[in-house]
């Protein structure tokens, strides 16, 4: 818009992008996601083919070092990381002070801060400095979420066993024993999956955080805050929250389609479904929805299908919105055994990976993100009594 200013001179006011939608800020080379495609590469490779092919552990390494590992890199990593997966002892002083009833995402951000505060590599914010906490923090996450379930229901912690790959051990100290190779595949491809998404609004928050010069576990901390929002990581935790509210179980599928009309009218989000990014389906879903099913066979739950299929088809048809990642995830998590308060808590345990990645990157050419706004507020106006300026 053109308007003139007081000396009549024409001012162009800004072009706002609110909620930055659109906006390019900057280059990754970590990943790359193609709405037009519907596809989703880390370094290059497609996520569906890292997801049939790669463990967790392989898929981190990846995005931190650009490459996937050979046999021996594997090996040293997966040495360093098992090494670490102890609880250490002040982050469970300090989570056994915090009230039964704190959300299990305040718990993770206030677990992560004790490290960041007791870890003498704090300030040093070298490449090399920042890899070791990322692999510290990796192998930390599964500790403090498991814990963090099983205290909330009276049960104690569970020490990790060495001898077991990442999600295999995370479900061990979750549940006390590891489950069929089939869940923990399931539970390994949605780590996979969750692990990055280019410029996401926890990543950005890391970068932006990054961009002042503060230290990696202040980014990440304020990442764990920007993803438990219900717009962001929340969802997943949100999806099963819908679950429950139309009620899983008999007439899942017509109670569904009810609830949804009622709830459109009620011009509520529905939790799982659409996407900033994608317009026509988000690349991730397809993998999650086939580990589901695994799921659903292997525990013989046709009605968590049901009610999946029934919500699905009821917004296809009313809103033409398609579901996102949280949207098989929450019900794959919940049929693992993980209490809903869990889900965002394992979205954080894979997404550190690509938060460290992008705090890296970002440290490398630096620049102060600090973008503007357009004042919209009071004319300008004086407190009584003061002299006006010229
Ligand atoms: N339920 C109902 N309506 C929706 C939904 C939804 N889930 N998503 C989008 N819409 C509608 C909006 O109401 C809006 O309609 P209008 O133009 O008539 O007002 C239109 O579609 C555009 O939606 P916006 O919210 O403006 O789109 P935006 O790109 O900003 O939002 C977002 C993307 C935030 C993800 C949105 O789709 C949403 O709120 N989804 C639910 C939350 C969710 O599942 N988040 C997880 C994101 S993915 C992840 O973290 C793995």
């Amino acid at each position: 818009m053109t308007e003139p200013n007081a000396t009549g001179t024409p001012v162009t006011e800004p072009k706002i992008f609110k909620g930055l939608a659109g906006v390019v800020v900057d280059t990754t080379a970590i990943s790359k996601v193609n709405p037009d495609t519907n596809s989703l590469l880390y370094r290059g490779y497609p996520v569906q083919q890292l997801a049939a092919r790669c463990n967790f552990e392989e898929v981190a390494y990846l995005l931190w070092y650009g490459e996937l590992p050979t046999e021996t890199q594997l090996a040293d990593f997966e040495t360093a990381e098992r090494a670490l997966r102890h609880l250490e002892p002040a982050v469970r002083r300090v989570i056994d002070e915090l009230p039964l009833t704190a959300h299990p995402m305040d718990v993770v951000r206030t677990a992560v801060s004790v490290i960041g505060a007791s870890d003498p590599q704090t300030s040093d914010d070298s490449p090399e400095a920042d890899l070791a906490k990322a692999v510290r923090l990796f192998a930390q996450l599964p500790a403090i979420v498991s814990y963090d379930q099983r205290r909330r229901h009276g049960l104690g912690l569970v020490e990790p066993r060495s001898d077991l790959g990442y999600s295999a051990n995370f479900l061990h100290m979750t549940f006390g024993e590891v489950p069929e190779l089939v869940v923990v595949n399931a539970f390994d491809v949605s780590m996979i999956l969750y692990a990055e998404h280019s410029f996401n609004a926890s990543t950005f928050t890391a970068r932006v955080i990054t961009s002042t010069l503060a230290d990696y576990y202040s980014a990440v901390t304020g990442a764990i805050g920007a993803l438990k929002g219900a717009l962001h990581g929340g969802a997943n935790e949100a999806v099963m929250h819908t679950f429950t509210e139309i009620g899983l179980g008999a007439g899942a599928g017509e109670r569904a389609t009810d609830w949804l009309a009622q709830a459109l009218v009620d011009k509520r989000k529905i939790m799982g479904f659409g996407h900033r990014v994608y317009k026509s389906g988000d690349s991730r879903v397809p993998t999650m929805r086939a580990a589901l099913l695994t799921l659903i066979e292997h525990y013989d739950a046709p009605e968590m299908l049901e009610m999946y299929e029934s919500l699905e088809a009821a917004m296809a048809s009313k809103k033409a919105i398609l579901p996102n990642l949280d949207y098989p995830s929450g019900p794959a998590y919940h049929l693992m055994g993980f209490d809903t308060l869990s889900f965002t808590p394992l979205f954080v345990a894979a997404r550190v990976t690509g938060w460290t990645a992008h705090i890296i990157e970002q440290r490398a050419s630096n620049s102060l993100i600090r973008p503007l706004s357009l004042y919209n507020g009071h004319d300008e106006r004086h407190v009584p009594g003061a002299a006006h300026s010229a």
